[in-house]
């Protein structure tokens, strides 16, 4: 289903537009930072990380939020998911939270010091189910030629300058991949294109581990990666965050993705090479509808780790 409506700067209107400033700094740059989250019968998943979130790269990016920025999302999403009939018990919507610098008439890189609001825009979609075979197959990813340096100040950001994430993309189409992975320039496991990786294996120790890059490989902090740590330790599997290699993933039992809105999916191939046996196991099946249970409302929340 496509959108009827958008919110922009404070109204919902039609989602045909025009919206938006051509001088918009977002559309000349990507200027700009963003955030996407679900929200299960009306009922909107953890917000306020999302919130916090969007600040930390406000502040990387010196966009000045409204002080209020928290009520205005809250009440925007409320009133766009109210029009867009996705709101009812059973609806499930994808929000899209965007936000600019703003419009700006001057040429060049450098924002000019006068005070001018950042543009900001909800969008809501329908959740789709997952495509046929994503969880009963597992996806494939290749790496992606585009490396990560966790030395770069923007690798952490939710920034919308997402090139490198589509040439990614672009790169796993071409191979008939689902998704693509993201090495640091050291050969390190970074990230998917919009997700967070997982794996379980068995430790030297013979304990279960739920491992997952270090926040120090040019990764997002994902909220959902913070989610399934805590998740970890309540269904005893260690929580690991540490420097693992494409070998790692080649040996580990399981494999699967984290993101706010797809939640967890089974990873079953890299570069055409089977993870454990090859297909999607228990623990990824279980994390699923855990995480699934949790955004419905059915589990009390589990109190999220620090990301930083
Ligand atoms: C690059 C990237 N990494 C990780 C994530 C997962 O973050 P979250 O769990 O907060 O959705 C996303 C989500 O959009 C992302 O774009």
């Amino acid at each position: 289903m496509q959108p009827r409506h958008v919110w922009v700067d404070g109204r919902v209107v039609p989602a045909a537009g025009p919206h938006l400033s051509v001088f918009d700094r977002g559309f000349q740059l990507g200027d700009g930072i963003f955030e996407t989250l679900r929200a299960r019968g009306g009922r909107v998943t953890e917000l306020d990380l999302h919130v916090a979130r969007l600040q930390v790269s406000a502040n990387g990016l010196a966009i000045a939020l409204p002080a209020d920025i928290g009520e205005r999302l809250a009440g925007g999403i409320r009133e766009l998911l109210a029009v867009e009939g996705l709101a009812g018990a059973d609806a499930d919507a994808s929000i899209r939270i965007t936000v600019s610098r703003g419009s700006f008439r001057e040429r060049g890189l450098l924002p000019v010091e006068e005070a001018v609001q950042p543009t900001v825009a909800i969008q809501a979609w329908p959740v789709m189910p997952p495509p046929p075979g994503h969880l009963e197959r597992g996806l494939h990813l290749v790496s992606s030629s585009v490396r990560r340096d966790p030395l770069n100040p923007l690798a952490t950001l939710k920034t919308t300058s997402r090139a490198d994430y589509v040439y990614a993309r672009l790169e796993a189409r071409r191979a008939g991949a689902e998704d693509a992975l993201f090495l640091t320039i050291d050969g390190l496991l970074s990230e998917a294109t919009s997700a967070n990786i997982f794996l379980v294996r068995r430790a030297a120790d013979d304990v279960q581990e739920l491992a997952t890059p270090a926040l120090d490989c040019a990764i997002l902090p994902g909220t959902t990666r913070s989610w399934l740590l805590g998740w970890g330790e309540r269904v005893g599997l260690r929580p690991v965050e540490g420097w693992l290699t494409p070998r790692d993933l080649a040996a580990a039992d399981e494999a699967f993705l984290s993101s706010s809105v797809a939640g967890i999916l089974p990873v079953t191939r890299l570069d055409g090479r089977a993870i454990g046996d090859g297909r999607p196991g228990p623990w990824t099946r279980r994390a699923r509808d855990d995480r699934e249970a949790y955004v419905r409302g059915e589990e009390p929340a589990a109190a999220p780790r620090s990301t930083r």
